[in-house]
């Protein structure tokens, strides 16, 4: 996730950007960037004027602090970045800062601008000329059309016309003594220190100089200066809030206070659902111009293959169920690596699908070599932009889930299943097959995901609870059906994955064709019964293990009481519409994941044997 750091103060500002940067390094990037004020000597010879100079590299901040060490001057204002990249390749050009058509303002911007193709538009037909592939560039330009002598006008402004995301900071050559920055939906917070002011995306960022912070709202602008801050509304009216301590070691302070990465990416994934639906779901309509297809082409539609590798294939299984159902459209998922080498079919109007958090999964990479070079025209999803995946598929839809450090993929795994519902939403619109109502219902429905998701996870002590008491069992069993099937495995696989206990993911009613042999009292089954078509066949399935005296968690739907009867302990989620149930279940099964493998003392962020990506086959 982009990182940024601004400092204004009396130090040089040099290694504050460049330490800071490094302390950012933890949230992932691929390139870095820093404008720094310096007096502009050529132009002025009385020294009064100033003018910013970027430099930026795509890579490491190692590289860049290598191509500062010609600096040989000081400089007491200036802005830092990491970029991960969301519209546009990791490359230089893309690199943040970017600048306006004069050079004197540099942005530097954590999020996305929904918007941000009608405003370049705009902004062309203005004159303004832009040489980025990204959507922060509009930002600088905007801020010089708005430039009326007030940068933090102009900032006021900028805020009321973007849609989507950002914490925004800007630098102005003609105003040496502030840094101005903004907050829509992306972190920024200030520290306040004894030499200076501090503005970034997270607080390690800054933790060596001050442990006094406050924290930026939604819609406010800030103006710093060395020994003041600011904070308004949109409307410019000041704000006062005082600062508050933090005693967090740098450590804690990168997983915001979370014990592991695992947990903090467990607890961000309404923020990475909300990301990821950004644009693509506006006022109730579907957007999808990222897959590069007509509607003709997509009802002329026989098949669609999708391929993955583990966790993604689970999200590849939901999106089979979805769009089959939705869109009435047939759909195979096969893993990568079986796919690569069975001389795979390749049919005429049948789409590819390859999915990848990593998007550098070598037998995903392999398995879309392969149907390339049979004619198939691949669509990736993926949440690394540039990655190899993304560079070699004819059309790349991403998630914006941010990076994810933990080992096993949990926010990744969500934001693929909304990119799953949205587009099998948006094939059962065009083929014809959903109705109006259904799909207005649908997406109703959709829009609440992520505050369904944050009630869960406000309850996940009583999940805690429930790892407390069954962590010791050797065996685990993971039974749904239909949507609860992907949801299953999903379950068993976390399980193994970080408690390195046996877990078993089934459908509910092949059971007694084999794992109900294993079940007996040193046995949990968690049982995914949401109040859905297949609810009635689930408690059967359930009767026949707890029979056989296995435990039962049983994870249902909010209001059912029956389900009690049948289970020894019971998590509920909201109630939804039965086809999103497979999103809101996996979430208590990643908490219980996590509880059972910390009470086993195993490190989950990074499980042994396990590779965050598996660039081997
Ligand atoms: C590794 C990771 C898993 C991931 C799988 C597929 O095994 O540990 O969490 O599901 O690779 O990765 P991909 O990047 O292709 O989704």
């Amino acid at each position: 996730m982009c990182g940024i750091i601004a400092y204004i103060g009396d130090k040089n500002c040099k290694d504050i950007i460049i330490n800071g940067l490094k302390r950012l390094e933890y949230r992932g990037y691929d390139s870095a960037g820093i404008a720094i004020l310096i007096p502009d000597n050529e132009s002025d010879k009385d020294n009064t004027r100033n003018k910013i100079v970027v430099l930026k590299q795509a890579g490491k901040i190692k590289d860049l602090e290598e191509s500062m060490k010609n600096l040989d001057f000081d400089s007491h204002i200036g802005i830092g970045h990491t970029r991960w990249a969301t519209h546009g390749a990791p490359t230089q050009i893309n690199a943040h800062p970017h600048t306006d058509c004069t050079g004197k303002i540099a942005v530097v911007h954590n999020g996305i601008i929904e918007n941000y193709a009608e405003i370049k538009e705009e902004l062309i037909k203005k004159g303004h000329k832009f040489i980025s592939e990204t959507d922060t560039e509009v930002l600088p330009h905007l801020l010089e059309e708005y430039n009326n002598g007030s940068p933090l006008e102009a900032m006021q402004k900028l805020l009321k016309k973007i849609k989507g995301s950002g914490a925004i900071v800007a630098l102005n050559s003609d105003f040496p003594d502030e840094i101005i920055g903004a907050r829509l939906a992306s972190p920024l917070i200030v520290g306040v220190g004894r030499d200076g002011n501090f503005l970034a995306s997270d607080i390690p960022a800054v933790l060596e100089h001050t442990r006094n912070f406050i924290i930026i709202n939604d819609f406010e602008t800030i103006r710093i200066k060395k020994d003041k801050v600011e904070i308004f509304d949109l409307d410019g009216k000041l704000i006062k809030r005082d600062p508050f301590k933090v005693n967090w070691s740098i450590t804690s302070a990168e997983k915001s206070g979370y014990e592991d990465f695992m947990q903090k990416e467990i607890f961000e994934q309404p923020f990475g659902i909300k990301e990821t639906m950004r644009g693509r779901l506006i006022d109730g309509d579907l957007l999808f111009e990222e897959l590069n297809m007509t509607e003709d082409q997509i009802r002329n539609l026989n098949k669609i293959q999708i391929i993955a590798c583990g966790t993604s294939s689970h999200a590849a299984m939901l999106g089979k169920q979805l769009i089959e159902r939705w869109a009435r459209i047939p759909v195979e998922v096969e893993v990568s690596s079986e796919y690569r080498y069975k001389n795979p079919i390749v049919e005429e109007n049948c789409l590819f699908i390859a999915i990848t958090q990593s998007g550098e999964t070598i037998d995903t990479l392999a398995a879309i070599r392969e149907a390339k070079s049979k004619g198939a025209k691949i669509v990736a999803i993926t949440n690394v932009v540039g990655s190899t995946v993304a560079r070699e598929s004819d059309s790349v839809i991403y998630t914006h889930a941010g990076p994810e450090i933990g080992v096993c993929a949990t926010k990744t795994f969500t934001a693929q299943i909304i990119v799953m519902y949205l587009m099998a939403l948006y094939f059962g619109k065009v083929t014809g097959n959903l109705s109006k109502d259904q799909y207005e219902k649908i997406v109703e429905e959709i829009k609440f995901i992520p505050n369904k998701i944050q009630l869960i996870l406000n309850d996940a002590e009583k999940i805690k609870k429930i790892a407390d008491h069954i962590y010791k069992y050797r065996t685990f069993l993971f039974l749904g059906r239909i949507f609860g099937l992907p949801v299953a495995l999903e379950g068993a696989l976390k399980l193994k994955e970080i408690s390195y206990i046996h877990a078993e993911g089934y459908a509910g009613g092949e059971m007694k064709h084999g794992p109900i042999a294993l079940t007996d009292t040193n046995t949990t089954v968690v049982g995914i019964v949401p109040k859905d078509f297949v609810y009635e066949k689930m408690l059967s399935n359930i009767e026949e293990v707890k029979a056989r005296h296995a435990t039962i968690l049983a994870i249902a739907t909010e209001g059912d009481t029956e389900i009690q009867k049948y289970s020894n302990y019971t998590f509920y989620v909201p109630s939804s519409i039965e086809e999103l149930y497979g999103i809101l279940t996996i979430i208590p099964l990643q908490l219980l994941s996590y509880y059972i493998a910390k009470n086993l003392g195993r490190n989950v962020d990074q499980p042994r044997n396990l590779a965050k990506s598996v660039t081997v086959e």
